[in-house]
């Protein structure tokens, strides 16, 4: 074991988010351009060898958790091969998906040792779904959702970012929808990542009006011990039932982010919105030794930032969007 992974603020690090890909096959209008983006060349990407060495040195530095991003990450062949060599360096592992594809997958990466999944899924309209998304494929991502229920993944997380104007009025709906089928379902304030650089804070919904609105249909009480969790949680009518919502914007939990980001090219990222990376991949692939890695590993964390600073004078929005950087 080495070092656990501080920076210059003290915060911890013991959560990896693994971007398996960039690629996907939804083109959601917060995320995508209709033709997508250039993706990342093959031989750019990191091999499954390539990811299990680095996160192997990850682990040794006290990451605990690492949850598997894209873009897509179900598109990355041999996916519950990669999930059963994680689950074997001892990490809890959790996959963030579109939900296209996981119900002929949920069993096998549940069987490799898949700990828990997220959804995402903005609205409950098929005809909205295809204006969202720019695909018709609601239907696939509702059996989905069922077969991960059904193949023992728990809990089964619904994200659902929701856009004024656009899906703002199904807010409610959602709630009793993933209540009606047992999903965990949290809000999150979309944040400014999309590619087109558009995002304006007029049209982000944020925390306080979400829980207004649900307000309206259900009692909530808050959920203590957050720890460094970014959902805030509600029990719904007295519980068990949560909902959550995820106040990037409006309300940061950067002061207690214990997360670290590896992009399907082997950059490392202290923060989503980190304005550099570091690169990972040329040394291992010049032949660095486990130390070496660790080495540099230990210099990208101790130069994290306090937060995000979105709404601050001077931000400015990481050249990379979301779908490459891995949520
Ligand atoms: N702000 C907030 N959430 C986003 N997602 C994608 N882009 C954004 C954004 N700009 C969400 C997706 C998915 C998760 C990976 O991140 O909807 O749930
Ligand atoms: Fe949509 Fe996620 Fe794909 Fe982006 S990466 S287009 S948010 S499904």
């Amino acid at each position: 074991m080495r070092a656990p992974l501080v920076d210059g603020f003290g915060r911890v690090h013991t959560d990896l988010r693994l971007s398996l890909t960039d690629r996907c096959n939804l083109r959601c209008t917060y995320c995508m351009p209709a033709e997508g983006l250039d993706w990342l060349p093959t031989p750019e990407l990191l091999t499954d060898d390539e990811l299990v060495r680095l996160v192997g040195v990850f682990a040794s530095m006290g990451v605990r958790t690492v949850r598997l991003t894209g873009g897509e990450p179900l598109l990355r062949r041999g996916l519950p091969g990669l999930v059963a060599r994680l689950s074997e360096l001892g990490l809890r592992s959790s996959l963030t998906t579109n939900g296209l594809g996981l119900a002929r997958q949920a069993q096998a990466l549940r069987d490799a040792g898949l700990n828990r999944v997220n959804v995402s899924l903005d609205t409950l309209r098929p005809e909205r779904f295809l204006e969202l998304t720019r695909r018709d494929r609601f239907a696939d991502v509702v059996e989905g959702l069922r077969a991960a229920k059904l193949a023992g993944l728990d809990p089964v997380k619904v994200n659902t970012v929701l856009m004024r104007g656009v899906n703002d009025d199904e807010a409610a709906d959602l709630l009793a929808w993933a209540l009606e089928h047992g999903y965990a379902l949290r809000f999150i304030e979309q944040m400014p990542l999309d590619p087109q650089h558009g995002w304006d804070r007029a049209t982000m919904v944020p925390a306080d009006e979400i829980l207004e609105v649900l307000g309206r249909h259900v009692a909530l009480t808050p959920v203590e011990h957050r720890g460094s969790a970014p959902a805030e949680e509600f029990l719904v009518d007295g519980g068990p039932a949560t909902v959550g919502v995820v106040g990037s914007v409006t309300r940061p939990f950067c002061a207690s982010c214990d997360r670290l980001r590896l992009t399907a090219d082997g950059q490392v990222r202290n923060c989503l919105f980190a304005r550099d990376e570091s690169d990972l991949r040329a040394p291992l692939r010049e032949g660095a030794s486990d130390d070496e890695l660790a080495e540099r590993l230990r210099v990208a964390v101790a130069g994290k930032k306090a937060g995000h600073g979105i709404g601050e004078p001077g931000f400015v929005q990481p050249d990379r969007p979301m779908s490459a950087i891995g949520g």
